[in-house]
């Protein structure tokens, strides 16, 4: 079978930290045949680690040496270079959050749809290796139900090296819209369909935001589980760092990155002979960036539509958008019959 041709757009911290690890490491499936950047020498680099014949500063110039693209670029840009390589007929793997706005957003999903090529939004969690087992344990049933999730991500981003960020508008809000929409995606993939929520967030402790820098999400879902976010780009310490946590009616689920481990606890259950742990151990608590292009590239062979296509995507950030409005307001956001 052929291989995927695929170009990048962007080739910046995420493009060359991540997505040239996952092309390397899935490179029987695609070719990345062009990278992109206005700095030239990032698209000469990225084209070097990435065995690509052609390197350019113009991404027009890209769209007849490949089949598919990967955009990696400022959230302002995503709209005008996704509809470019879609009217040139190429698929497209866009980095989160898809685009900055609604009309933005429907625009690359009509076009995709209209011209039947793959649409996906690039958000690796749901394809990490242990959010795949977790997914399946929950889906399994033998663990319970969930009540309660809770997730925390605490770094420190100072954006010195991708300064468009400290921009409201060109990141297209603060830390909730450009990282909590990881989050907000995963919660709703967990559990289901949001009704009511609330957010918080400020940049206190981390001033270089315009929006805020640290976020803090409560939602209530339909079948009564709650769902918690909590990120900022301002730890400088942190114990959580990213820790995620299951609360069902049997017990306990947590998965810890720097550890890479899940692990099941049901110490409260009184019918249990005495605690009850379980581990699962991974190895690697990278991005994974393979799993997602991998899964994009089946997409575009199999003619199928990707879990994380537009319209999903643009699910969680109408969720994120409502959760700002009911901020600016004073009140609690309405998250009901968002989706599709
Ligand atoms: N999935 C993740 O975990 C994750 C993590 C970080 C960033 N991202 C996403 O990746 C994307 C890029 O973020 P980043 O951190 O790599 O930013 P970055 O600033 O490091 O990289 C962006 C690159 O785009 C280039 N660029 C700007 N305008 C251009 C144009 N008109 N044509 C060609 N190149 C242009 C810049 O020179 C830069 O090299 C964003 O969508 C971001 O949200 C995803």
């Amino acid at each position: 079978m052929e291989k995927i041709r695929f170009g990048i757009i962007g080739c910046g911290g995420m493009a060359t930290n991540a997505h040239v690890v996952g092309f390397n490491k899935i490179a029987d499936k695609c070719q990345v045949t062009a990278t992109c950047d206005i700095e030239e020498d990032r698209a000469k680099n990225t084209a070097e680690l990435l065995g690509a014949q052609f390197y350019t500063t113009d991404y027009k110039q890209v769209a007849e040496h490949v089949d598919a693209v990967l955009i990696a670029l400022p959230h302002d840009l995503h709209h005008e270079v996704g509809m470019f390589f879609l009217s040139k007929g190429v698929h497209v793997l866009m980095e989160k959050p898809l685009c900055n706005t609604e009309r933005e957003c429907l625009d690359v999903i009509e076009e995709a749809e209209k011209r039947d090529l793959t649409l996906m939004c690039a958000y690796p969690v749901p394809f990490h290796d242990w959010v795949v087992k977790l997914k399946e344990l929950i889906d399994s049933g033998e663990y319970g139900e969930i009540f309660q999730m809770s997730i925390w991500t605490e770094q420190y981003t100072d954006c010195e090296t991708f300064p468009w960020a400290k921009s409201a508008k060109r990141l297209g809000g603060g830390q909730l819209f450009s990282h909590g929409c990881h989050y907000i995606d995963l919660l709703l993939r967990f559990l289901g369909k949001p009704v009511s929520g609330t957010h918080f967030g400020t940049n206190k402790g981390t001033p270089w935001m315009e929006k805020e820098g640290n976020s803090n999400v409560v939602m209530k879902f339909e079948n009564g589980a709650m769902g918690y976010h909590f990120g900022t780009w301002g730890a400088r310490g942190s114990s959580h760092g990213y820790d995620f946590q299951i609360f069902t009616d049997k017990g306990f689920f947590e998965y810890n990155k720097e550890k890479d481990t899940i692990i099941w606890k049901c110490d409260w259950d009184p019918n249990a002979k005495g605690p009850k742990i379980i581990e699962w151990k991974f190895d690697d608590n990278s991005k994974q960036t393979q799993n997602e292009i991998e899964y994009f590239i089946d997409c575009i062979r199999e003619h199928r539509k990707p879990m994380t296509d537009g319209r999903s995507a643009l699910e969680g950030l109408r969720v994120i958008w409502k959760l700002y409005e009911a901020e600016e307001n004073n009140t609690i956001a309405d998250l009901r019959g968002l989706g599709f």
